[in-house]
């Protein structure tokens, strides 16, 4: 009797045939995948159905909800309002001009806008019947690409101001017998470890309050499979990831009826946001991808989504170079510069680096306790200025880039004692430093205004300056903003805005400049940074073994082209090996060239000749994960051309238990079955011979489903071979 009742009240208008009187449906496709909304009889919006697509369109309008105990109509809802029926996590919490605290969101009407053959935007507005609020929930689908990015704006007319407690991105409704959630945490250097786990009953919330290197513990990524973890090739999968560079919160819920409800956004921690009367607040896009066959696939989504559309210039060219961070720290000059850059050219990279420790005078920036904020060369290391420095490059025919980190400061600076209220720490209590240093306050238009001439005098310096590493160590300890008085609770937010001002300012000047971003490591990596940054630096741990691992956890979100792979002396892995893991993504050295060995200078410059051959594969082509390092002994990953008429894959022995190492051949992925290609390792170690018996040509048939045998064993834990059409 409760039952029957429970369902009446929910289901309202049922019809004799079982089927909700759905007033609207509203499809929003992409080449394999749908989310579909509807609005119930009741004028909620609720989220229908989110996975393959149906053939026919048409067919949408046939979904019904089923039986249901959901005693609120709103289980499902595609924009969970609080304070009126729900019953579950919001997506959406506010307070009134007059106090009150409910929210209820009717549909109103919606658009589909088709800015490009490729592209849908579907906006739906929605309002409160009762306060003067209204919100619209746009879902941008990247048609080719199966990519779906959502955000929501809100908007009032109340006499008075309103506060925002909650405001998600998206909210998301997943059907299946069970969900696993693959998830990463991390600290310094030990970035992007996964964690696969069942989800159960409650809510899962993965997040950061960290404000700035806000994903030094935890990045926004993560996936969601179906009924079973997805595996490579097989399985239902989404892949997800907040484009903000700041506190992010994504809360997974697996509801009454035994469906995963998302929601993602801003952290609302401590972040009550104030909106006046007829203002926008937008909230930063989520972005997810969704795929029938496996992780692969999904990871492909995301890159080609990336490199066609958000990613700063993802379909171009990126620099080899030589980093002097790891082989001088702090302490050089200009001679020793000098001679880097004579390195830089011997190597054959395209560029030098120059990083932290060449700037402040008052407070010399010789380790990590002063100097940050100064800006000026400090004259002991660089009586002649950047200037020089490039003026020498220029005349070995090698680019020039350089190290900032504009938005900290040590309190052992200049700009500190004159500007201490531009630092965000607490008026009344002791300073918290982390890596000695304070974050500057870029709520401030006025800090804005510095970081951008940070960069903009770089160029007055040196016109030509072909690169810049952005770096940012310290997270934001004791958040109070003197700009912000009264309005401490927006301080998390308006750090990011103010940033991105400050990059989109930068990038209307500075439209090609490649940027790297960094953040004590991948302490900031997300898609909200990357539409002004070309790469990022994963981590500062450079050990080949443990980059192999991260390496592969971050490509499932993120295409080779932005990983920035340095050679370093970390690891007890021989140079070849420390270089061919380097050349999954973008290559650069860190190492003391002139203390190389003549054979492996030699083995050096050969690989970068190597790696202009096969870069734009890596950076432009699909990637195929062939052998799981989490698994197998041998981590095997292979990059095909978009013609499939060349490929370069990538073996690497991580096991050192005795006799380790695959006995049978590895099978390819992502070739032609009907084309014929020849197999070559490259990068062999000066004075060594390939082991790999490959004479003639093979079909791609062949090669993905009988396979070659890289021979991998220890004396040989490296190897790259080379496939290419023959012609
Ligand atoms: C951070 C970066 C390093 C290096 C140092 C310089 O730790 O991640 O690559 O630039 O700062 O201080």
């Amino acid at each position: 009797m409760k039952r029957s009742l429970i369902y009446l009240l929910s289901a309202g208008g049922l019809l004799a045939n079982g089927a909700f009187a759905q007033k609207v449906t509203i499809p929003v496709e992409t080449a394999h995948n749908a989310v579909v909304l509807q609005v119930s009889d009741k004028n909620d919006l609720v989220q229908s159905y989110f996975g393959e697509k149906l053939n026919a369109t048409g067919d949408y309008a046939q979904i019904t909800a089923g039986r249901t105990s959901d005693y609120t109509g709103l289980y499902r809802s595609a924009y969970t309002p609080s304070g009126s029926r729900n019953l579950l996590e919001p997506a959406i919490s506010i307070q009134h001009a007059d106090g009150n605290q409910s929210l209820d969101l009717q549909y109103v009407s919606h658009k589909v806008d088709k800015p490009s053959a490729d592209i849908t935007i579907t906006s739906i507005q929605l309002k409160d019947p009762v306060y003067n609020v209204q919100v619209t929930l746009f879902y941008k689908a990247y048609l080719k690409d199966d990519v779906i990015e959502q955000w929501s704006v809100i908007r009032h007319q109340e006499k008075g101001e309103i506060t925002l407690q909650k405001f998600a991105s998206a909210n998301l409704n997943l059907h299946g017998k069970t969900y696993w959630l693959r998830q990463y945490h991390g600290d310094w250097a030990k970035e992007m470890r996964p964690e696969e786990t069942q989800i159960t009953h409650g809510i899962k919330t993965l997040d950061s309050k960290l404000g700035t290197r806000a994903n030094l513990l935890m990045p926004s990524m993560f996936m969601v499979s179906l009924n079973k973890p997805a595996t490579e090739d097989e399985g239902q999968v989404m892949m997800a990831a907040l484009e903000w560079s700041g506190n992010f919160r994504t809360d997974l819920e697996l509801d009454p009826e035994d469906n995963l409800r998302i929601m993602s956004g801003i952290n609302n921690y401590a972040s009550a946001y104030k909106l006046k009367p007829n203002v926008d607040f937008t909230t930063p896009a989520f972005v997810y991808t969704f795929s029938n066959t496996g992780k692969g696939t999904a990871s492909r989504n995301l890159h080609n989504w990336a490199r066609n559309y958000k990613l700063m210039d993802g379909k171009g060219e990126r620099l080899t170079l030589l980093n002097n961070w790891e082989s001088t720290y702090f302490d050089f000059n200009e001679q020793k510069l000098f001679e880097l850059l004579k390195d830089t050219k011997a190597l054959g990279v395209d560029m030098f680096l120059l990083d932290d420790g060449w700037f402040a005078n008052k407070y010399p920036r010789n380790d990590d306790h002063a100097g940050l904020g100064d800006w000026e060369e400090n004259r002991k290391k660089l009586p002649n200025g950047i200037a020089s420095i490039a003026r020498e490059a220029d005349k070995d025919g090698v680019k020039f880039g350089i190290w900032i980190e504009p938005e900290m400061v040590n309190p052992k600076s200049a700009l500190y004692s004159k500007h201490p209220d531009w630092v965000i720490k607490q008026p009344k209590r002791d300073e918290y430093y982390f890596r000695n240093q304070l974050v500057l306050d870029l709520s401030n238009p006025a800090v804005q205004d510095f970081v951008f001439n940070v960069v903009d005098s770089l160029f007055i310096k040196d016109p030509k300056m072909a690169y810049i590493k952005w770096d940012c160590n310290a997270v934001i300890y004791n958040a109070y903003s003197a700009h912000l008085k009264k309005d401490q609770s927006q301080l998390y937010v308006d750090y990011v805005k103010g940033l991105y001002s400050v990059l989109q300012r930068i990038r209307k000047k500075y439209p090609s400049v490649p940027m790297m971003l960094c953040s004590g490591g991948g302490g900031r990596v997300d898609y909200g940074a990357l539409q002004y940054f070309t790469e990022f630096w994963p981590s500062d741990n450079t050990d080949p073994l443990e980059r192999i691992y991260m390496q592969w956890e971050y490509s499932y979100f993120y295409p080779a082209i932005t990983s920035s792979n340095h050679v370093t002396d970390w690891g007890k892995q021989p140079l070849k090996y420390r270089t061919d893991v380097a050349m999954m993504g973008k290559l650069g050295f860190d190492i003391v060239v002139s203390k190389l060995s003549p054979q492996d200078l030699q083995f050096a410059k050969d690989a970068v000749v190597n790696y202009n051959a096969v870069k734009s594969v890596i950076w432009h082509g699909d990637q195929y994960r062939l052998s799981d390092p989490q698994t197998d002994p041998v981590a095997s990953i292979m990059y095909v051309d978009t013609n499939k008429s060349s490929a370069v894959m990538f073996n690497y022995l991580v096991s050192s238990r005795y006799d380790a190492g695959p006995r049978a051949r590895t099978t390819m992925k992502g070739l032609n079955p009907a084309k014929k290609y020849t197999v070559k390792e490259i990068n062999l170690y000066p004075g060594t011979q390939s082991s790999v018996k490959a004479e003639g040509t093979y079909s791609g048939d062949f090669l993905m489903k009988i396979g070659i045998d890289p021979v991998i064993e220890s004396g040989r834990s490296s190897v790259i071979l080379k496939i290419d059409e023959a012609r």
